[in-house]
């Protein structure tokens, strides 16, 4: 009987795009399950974009539109992006639908009914402008320990420690500047601690890896508490049952948005049914795969949720490290946050669902993309190992054979041996050391391009009466490449459809790397894959410098290093010391003045400058300041304004117009 197997990946948010780290999980995830179908199994795929959340409501406020605007645009980007790298779902939804809203519901009732949730009145960080409450990132203030500025309201960049938001020193709402109340209000909450028992014997099983067992154990040591499970209106999010103003917060829906995909499927597939899945006693599997960082939710509340309210439990939470780039984070400046589409619009997908097998193991370890070693082993690898034994037989065969492969192998043990290994790389790819299939794999198409390398059919072409030997040596290569097709098949879908078509195979399963390939009728070959092209990879860093020139504000919930810039992004900046020649009131500006600036061999340049509450045009003039030389003009409602002055100031006074030491020339640069 083939195994029921349910697999899921992490849901994006419906806010920003997919980008490469996202691509890790999706494609180690997509070529587990293609491996699972190509081996007879019943394993479905299901996704959904993670739609709620505070970011998500503010983000369609500032572009005012619906959010429900907003999640569709995102649900159509991120569908396109993973069909477009052969990530293949089963089903594709979104956690802003019926049946996760049901699912919610009917999850948190039966927790409720079972004493799993309480009520408690909360004091919290309350934005008085904006007329909302502020989560932990949206503040922002001094470290309680080390007095670093501008900190997150959970934990300090500068030294490490983790806090609570009503713990920071001149705090500020980083939505409206305005300084947060504290303000109460009733909030749910899950007692996780109800589930030690459960959870202690769930996390030091077969469920976990064992790294994630132990991170679970010191969680435990730290005593579990209770998980915070409302949020107050505004809120984008599913209303909790009996409340006017609580909304779920997302983290609580998020998890269910997996059995809600797979609800929607089932509606949609009469072969499945939903409580086959998940029901307690089910004997069909579920597998998560998620990001290291997400563990906690995965491991504790969601086998917690599950069990409270009567479902099965998760097979296995398969966790991965973070993707780095040429060793480093990825970064906006040097080009390498790179989203899926730019990457596609410059190179094939199946190149980087190859490299990232070839790097990915079993473990929560960090994963690099390195694009030099990149261009080397799809090169190597999989144009100048595996399409290579193809190219150097199928010419022989279409021209001296009509296509025929014939019946004879010449080499029956080198047929033999790649069928032999199948279990073994099939036993890698069940236990996703990826890495270690793709080294078994190229050095099975080592010894097959030795082999005919050994035999030399270019030699015995130009024989007399060598025809079928020559025949039986590309049966062979031939049959060592359909082998190696199918072992890779899980890696490269489209690379193996194409193969198919070439081999005339019809469409290979993971056992037919049991038959040669003899008795077939190949087509004319046509190259499979081409070599990466450096300059590509090259324009793919370019461009994806300039989708951060043309992207907006960073979201509070996506990954990103906007916090630091490059020193070729400072540099970019032409700062120059200026003499004020001339300021003067401009008339209907209530901020503004004019200021004619002597910037030395730049000449004059005319600035508006929004330091009228603080200065008397008069006392200006004569005066050096700094000012950003190269600004791109902005034609204002007074006039055009050609650079901006430098000035200090904030909340606690200001603006104070910044001045070079006495000595400093008009247009010299300030470095
Ligand atoms: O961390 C994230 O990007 C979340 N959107 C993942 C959610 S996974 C699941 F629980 F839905
Ligand atoms: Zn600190």
């Amino acid at each position: 009987m083939p195994r029921d197997i349910l697999v899921t990946s992490a849901l994006p948010y419906a806010n920003g795009s997919i980008h490469i780290g996202h691509l890790v999980e999706y494609i180690q995830t997509d070529i587990w399950v293609r491996f699972q179908r190509l081996r007879g199994e019943n394993c479905l795929y299901v996704g959904a974009d993670d739609a709620h959340g505070t970011p998500i409501m503010l983000k369609a406020r500032d572009e005012g539109i619906e959010p429900e605007d907003l999640i569709a645009r995102f649900a159509a980007e991120h569908k396109r992006d993973f069909d477009d790298f052969g990530i293949s779902f089963d089903n594709y939804h979104s956690t802003h639908s019926p049946e996760n809203r049901e699912l919610a519901e009917h999850i948190y009732r039966n927790l409720d009914a079972a004493g799993h949730i309480e009520r408690r009145v909360i004091s919290q960080a309350y934005d008085p402008v904006k007329g909302m409450f502020l989560p932990d990132r949206f503040i922002r203030g001094e470290c309680p320990r080390c007095g670093a500025a501008d900190q997150y309201g959970d934990a300090c960049e500068a030294c490490g420690a983790t806090y609570q938001p009503t713990d920071l020193k001149n705090p500020v709402s980083v939505l409206s500047g305005a300084t947060p109340e504290e303000r109460e209000s009733e909030h749910y909450f899950f007692r996780l601690g109800d589930f030690e028992t459960f959870l202690r014997d769930w996390t030091a099983s077969e469920h976990l890896q064992e790294a994630v067992s132990r991170k679970l154990g010191e969680w435990f040591e730290a005593g579990l508490k209770d998980w915070d499970i409302s949020r107050d209106a505004p809120y984008f999010g599913f209303r909790i049952p009996e409340t006017e103003d609580k909304y779920f917060y997302v983290w609580l829906d998020a998890p269910i948005g997996y059995m809600a995909s797979f609800r929607n499927l089932c509606e949609r597939r009469d072969d499945l049914d939903f409580d086959r899945f998940w029901a307690p006693d089910s004997d069909a599997e579920v597998h998560h795969f998620i990001g290291k960082d997400i563990v906690y939710f995965h491991a504790l509340f969601w086998p917690a949720m599950l069990s409270g309210a009567g479902f099965r439990t998760p097979t296995a939470i398969h966790a991965h490290g973070f993707l780095t780039v040429n060793g480093e984070k990825m970064s906006k400046s040097r080009g390498t946050f790179i989203r899926a589409r730019t990457y596609l619009d410059h190179l094939p997908a199946e190149y980087l669902r190859y490299y990232f097998a070839a790097k990915l193991s079993a473990g929560v370890e960090d994963l690099d993309l390195n694009l030099d070693d990149f261009i080397a082993r799809v090169n190597s690898d999989l144009v100048g190992k595996y399409v290579n034994i193809a190219s150097r037989c199928a010419g022989f065969v279409t021209k001296r054979f009509g296509g025929e492969i014939g019946d004879t192998l010449d080499r029956p043990e080198l047929f033999e041996r790649f069928a032999a290994a199948g279990e073994e790389i099939a036993d890698l790819y069940e236990r996703r050391q990826f890495a270690q299939a793709m080294r078994r794999i190229m050095a099975l198409a080592d010894e097959a391009n030795a082999y005919v390398a050994e035999r030399e059919p270019w030699v015995l072409a130009k024989r007399e009466g060598t025809e079928a030997e020559l025949q039986a040596i590309c049966a062979s290569a031939l049959t060592a490449f359909a082998q190696l097709t199918v072992y890779l098949k899980p890696v490269l879908p489209a690379t193996a459809a194409a193969a198919e078509r070439f081999l005339n195979s019809g469409t290979l399963t993971w056992d037919d790397a049991r038959q040669p390939l003899t008795g077939g009728r190949i087509e004319k070959f046509k190259p499979l894959l081409h070599r990466v092209d450096p300059d590509a990879v090259e324009a793919m860093l370019a461009a994806s410098r300039e989708d951060l020139a043309a992207k907006a504000a960073p979201q509070a919930n996506q990954d990103t290093d906007m916090d630091t810039i490059a020193i070729d992004d400072f540099a970019k900046i032409d700062l120059r010391v200026a003499r004020i020649a001339r300021a003067e009131h401009v008339e209907g500006a209530d901020k503004l003045l004019r200021l004619t600036l002597d910037v030395g061999e730049l000449g004059e340049k005319q600035v508006f400058a929004g330091i009228k509450a603080a200065y008397d045009p008069a006392g200006l003039e004569g005066r050096l300041t700094v000012m950003v030389a190269n600004l791109a003009p902005r034609k204002m409602r007074f006039g055009v304004s050609e650079g901006m002055v430098l000035a200090a100031g904030g909340d606690a006074g200001g603006p104070y117009l910044l001045a070079p030491d006495a000595g400093a020339e008009p247009g010299m640069r300030v470095k």
